[in-house]
């Protein structure tokens, strides 16, 4: 699964974002793409989060606009550096989200967009326990991604995105139930809110 074009819009900064750029006109824009999970919560400005998977910091960059304390993690060195020159605003550390080198309680929010679709599935729970375990009681996890369409009109589009940039374990998550996965690892979490066809979910959960 996947094509040449996988490959390339990691290794071209420029033609990831303008992947992205165009999927998020489904919802209205990058802009309102990459808000969509931070709707609603009422967190202090001297919180601490955690954005998950970070990439080159595309959603930090939105994070560090509202949060004075934004770390950024992702396990690819070219991310984490890229991610530094774009977002220099925020701390970066290069470590696997399954295994993450921070202490038990320590953050407000972990907020993470379109990455879990690139997880195996015990590699996947094993991060849902890795966050549950790094937030603060109370604390909440945010997360947009895949969803199987409830809308027949949007399978077209996710499965052509699907085939020429995801391999199987995006397939896995658009059949699974994330939600479940959460409340498996602790989380208190309700029915996720759709767009674009119900073919992206947005969940907030919380410790
Ligand atoms: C599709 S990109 C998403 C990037 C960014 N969050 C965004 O919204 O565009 C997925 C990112 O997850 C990172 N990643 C994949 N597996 C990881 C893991 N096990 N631990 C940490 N980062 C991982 C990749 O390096 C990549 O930067």
């Amino acid at each position: 699964m996947a094509t040449i074009l996988r490959d390339w819009s990691y290794r071209y900064q420029w033609l990831y974002d303008a992947i992205a750029r165009t999927a998020s006109f489904a919802v209205g824009g990058e802009s309102r793409f990459r808000q969509l999970p931070l709707r609603g919560l009422t967190l202090d400005q001297d919180s601490t989060v955690l954005d998950l998977c970070c990439g080159s910091g595309q959603s930090t960059r939105y994070l560090v606009a509202i949060f004075e304390n934004a770390i950024g993690l992702d396990a690819g060195p070219r991310a984490i550096q890229r991610a530094k020159e774009n977002v220099p605003e925020a701390s970066y550390i290069q470590a696997f989200a399954e295994d993450m080198p921070f202490p038990d309680n320590q953050f407000d929010l972990v907020h993470t967009c379109a990455a879990l679709h690139e997880m195996q599935p015990e590699q996947l729970r094993q991060i849902l326990r890795e966050v549950f375990r790094v937030l603060k009681p109370g604390g909440i996890f945010t997360l947009v991604d895949f969803h199987a369409p409830t809308n027949p009109l949007f399978w077209p589009g996710l499965a052509l995105f699907l085939w020429l940039f995801e391999t199987e374990t995006a397939w896995q998550l658009v059949r699974g139930d994330l939600g479940a996965l959460l409340r498996e690892a602790g989380f208190e979490v309700g029915e996720p809110t759709l767009h674009a066809g119900g073919s992206l979910q947005v969940i907030q959960a919380r410790k």
